[in-house]
């Protein structure tokens, strides 16, 4: 019982903890957008909610939330004709699928993985199992379509390690064909935090921009990225995230403000004002297909519902090919 693929997979997905932002944008999304407009793949990209209870979250409004991220998505430019657009918790494959790999991953490796050990420091009084476990759901999403690339920013590489190491040990002692799976890189691979240390994150609260800041908000935010007083020298902190956001979105300003800023006469607020308007030019057509889609639920929904269906077409198979060749009971 092998499942018969035609086309390259691809699957990539985002938590569900608030809305998404330029990192998420430049280190996934435009990775996510490039390969469904590519028809040598079949692509998968979902909200991960699951993953997102591995951490304190409000359960309150964990279901408005994750559908925030599929707003977000599809203002972006994921389009449910190329992609497969769902929520992980309706494709319940994915956390057999985990528990089944599991069995074939050490405690001692996912204990010393530095995502993991960040997440440690970060809620000391809430390491649970789940947690634990966060990157075998994370190969379980990826290896139930079998994917060969994954979109997805740097920081993510550390779990497509484990993934390999969970195909390869899942290949040599039960004779599956799971791929080695590929992160597919952006030019936006790393986005560093509007603080200048360490990279732009959800949880960090003033580290990031969101894709639904006004032009106000974005100017304030991009305002107080801290600079130097004085231009020249190396580019660091601050300043390095102001031209890092300049070179993809405006790469000929890049040019420009380099050169003053090499001369010494480079103004920063100058600069940042720039910053500020090159990144809501950018985001001013998301922001209106997002209030669009937000008077029309009833289509999201629909998207999402044949997205799961889809979705668990695909990994039901797997799932069963697994079990089988574990030495598990298949169902009817
Ligand atoms: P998450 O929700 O933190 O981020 C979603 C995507 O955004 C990228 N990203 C960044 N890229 C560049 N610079 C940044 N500062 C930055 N911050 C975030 C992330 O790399 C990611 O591509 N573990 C994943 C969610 C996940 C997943 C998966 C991803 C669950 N299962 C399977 C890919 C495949 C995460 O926490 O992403």
């Amino acid at each position: 019982m092998t499942t018969v693929k035609h086309k390259k997979r691809v699957f990539s997905g985002a938590r569900a903890t608030g809305r998404l932002h330029l990192g998420n944008y430049f280190g996934g999304v435009k990775g996510y957008i490039e390969l469904q407009n590519n028809p040598e793949y079949e692509c998968l990209y979902m909200a991960v909610d699951m993953h997102t209870i591995t951490t304190p979250y409000n359960h309150k409004t964990l279901r408005e939330d994750t559908n925030n991220i599929i707003l977000d998505f599809l203002a972006a430019g994921l389009d449910p004709n190329k992609a497969v657009i769902t929520i992980q918790s309706l494709v319940p494959e994915h956390t057999e699928l985990a528990f089944l790999f599991s069995s074939v991953i050490s405690v001692f490796r996912m204990q010393h993985l530095p995502t993991f050990k960040d997440k440690v420091k970060q809620y000391p009084s809430h390491v649970t199992m789940a947690l634990l476990n966060y990157p075998v759901l994370m190969a379980a999403d990826i290896l139930a379509y079998k994917s060969d690339l994954v979109p997805a920013g740097l920081d993510q590489e550390p779990h497509l390690e484990v993934t390999r190491e969970i195909a390869r040990k899942m290949n040599d002692t039960y004779g599956t064909d799971f791929p080695l799976t590929q992160r597919f890189t952006t030019q936006g691979q790393y986005i560093p935090s509007l603080s200048g240390e360490g990279k732009m994150s959800k949880s960090v609260s003033g580290s990031y921009i969101a894709l639904t800041d006004s032009l106000d908000e974005i100017r304030k935010k991009v305002r107080s990225i801290p600079t130097a007083t004085t231009a020249g020298g190396q580019i660091t902190g601050g300043i390095h995230t102001l031209f890092t956001l300049l070179k993809l979105l405006s790469p000929q300003d890049e040019y420009q403000f380099l050169q003053e800023y090499q001369a010494g006469t480079l103004k920063f607020v100058t600069l940042k004002d720039r910053v500020a308007e090159v990144i809501f030019e950018e985001l001013q057509p998301f922001q209106c297909r997002r209030s669009e889609l937000e008077q029309n639920p009833e289509y999201v929904e629909r998207v999402i519902q044949q997205g799961a269906e889809k979705a668990r077409g695909l990994a039901s198979q797997t799932v069963r090919e697994v079990k089988d060749k574990m030495g598990l009971r298949v169902g009817f």
